[in-house]
């Protein structure tokens, strides 16, 4: 049986408990008569649509749900960690983990293209998860974490919606969409009575390619890490002074230039962490976050002694328009 493909005109919003879990005894149902005793294959990324689509299949189908999380090594410090740790291990998901990290990073060597590192980022990550699904047999159902944004999205021509993930002919499923009539504020308000942890579902905006374009430039393994680590360092600093949660996005990038410095009297030639933070409704438009001074002292100082090869740090000004949000 297919799924409920339209969100019904009046349709209550899902703002309270109560409204999640009547949704969700009802996907149960639904997810349960489509599926029948069949397995289901799902690409978990850790975001929030593919973490709460993972929740729903394990209620209703348990360990019939096989979910598979690349790790294309531009994730954020303790993302993979916490997909093992939630779904594997608390929620005892048929989870299948692949640490392609060297394959996405060997082929992005030296490109310095941004459109160019999207589409290798893009390509190699059908790949993997296609090579891995090639893998497994007997399954019919493919489930996804398409939501009705994307759908209006896609109906006004403004975002190809990325049906069955790109996926090469030979593999051919049915699709699951548990969550396409939702918005993205009761997808969280589900998460949130499925239990997933705060951290998950209430997690800021993060691009598909991940920190691959806030290494601006050709990626390296080093200056990669400086992101992930001075990236770590501000989400704990924001969350400590009580802005989780309040600022739209928040993150580093770190260029692929270096400047002068001094250390210990001799001269250094280092890389310059930039500090993004902004506010938005939309993404369409975005205003910076007016970030406490003091705050980012001390970003700046944990920056300057927990992160290799950094001598400058930098705070951004600039608003969308006229700059994007992310670098590249
Ligand atoms: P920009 O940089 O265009 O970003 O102002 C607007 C919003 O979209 C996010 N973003 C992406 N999300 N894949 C994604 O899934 C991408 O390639 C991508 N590029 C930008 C960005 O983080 C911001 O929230």
């Amino acid at each position: 049986m297919q799924q409920l493909l339209v969100r019904p005109e009046n349709m209550k919003r899902i703002d309270t408990p109560e409204l999640a879990k009547a949704y969700i005894d009802e996907q149960v149902a639904a997810i349960r008569a489509q599926v029948g005793d069949g397995k289901v294959l799902l690409a978990l990324s850790g975001g929030v649509d593919s973490s709460v689509v993972a929740a729903l299949l394990i209620k209703a189908i348990g360990d019939r749900l096989v979910a598979v999380h690349v790790n294309h090594g531009l994730l954020r410090k303790g993302e993979p960690e916490q997909v093992i740790e939630v779904f594997r291990n608390q929620m005892h998901a048929n989870l299948i983990y692949v640490d392609a990290t060297d394959r996405f990073l060997d082929k992005l060597a030296g490109v310095s293209d941004p459109e160019t590192k999207r589409k290798i980022i893009g390509k190699e990550f059908i790949e993997v998860f296609a090579e891995e699904a090639r893998k497994l047999t007997g399954i019919r159902f493919l489930a996804q974490g398409t939501i009705w944004p994307d759908i209006l999205e896609s109906e006004a021509g403004i975002k190809a919606h990325h049906n069955a993930g790109g996926l090469p002919a030979d593999l051919s499923f049915e699709l699951v969409e548990p969550v396409r009539i939702l918005f993205k504020d009761e997808v969280r308000m589900v998460g949130k009575t499925l239990g997933l942890p705060d951290g998950m579902v209430y997690r800021q905006p993060f691009p598909g390619p991940g920190l691959g374009v806030r290494c601006v430039g050709a990626i390296t393994r080093d200056r990669l890490e400086a992101v992930r680590e001075s990236d770590a360092i501000l989400r704990e600093e924001f969350a400590a002074a009580g802005l989780q949660g309040k600022v739209w996005q928040y993150f580093t990038v770190v260029p692929d230039m270096k400047s002068t410095g001094i250390k210990n009297g001799k001269r250094t030639d280092d890389w310059m962490v930039i500090i993004r933070a902004v506010n938005s409704v939309d993404a369409v438009t975005a205003s910076i976050e007016e970030v406490p001074y003091a705050l980012l002292l001390k970003i700046r100082d944990r920056i300057f002694k927990e992160v290799k090869g950094v001598n400058r740090v930098l705070y951004d000004l600039s608003s969308k328009p006229l700059a994007t949000i992310e670098y590249e």
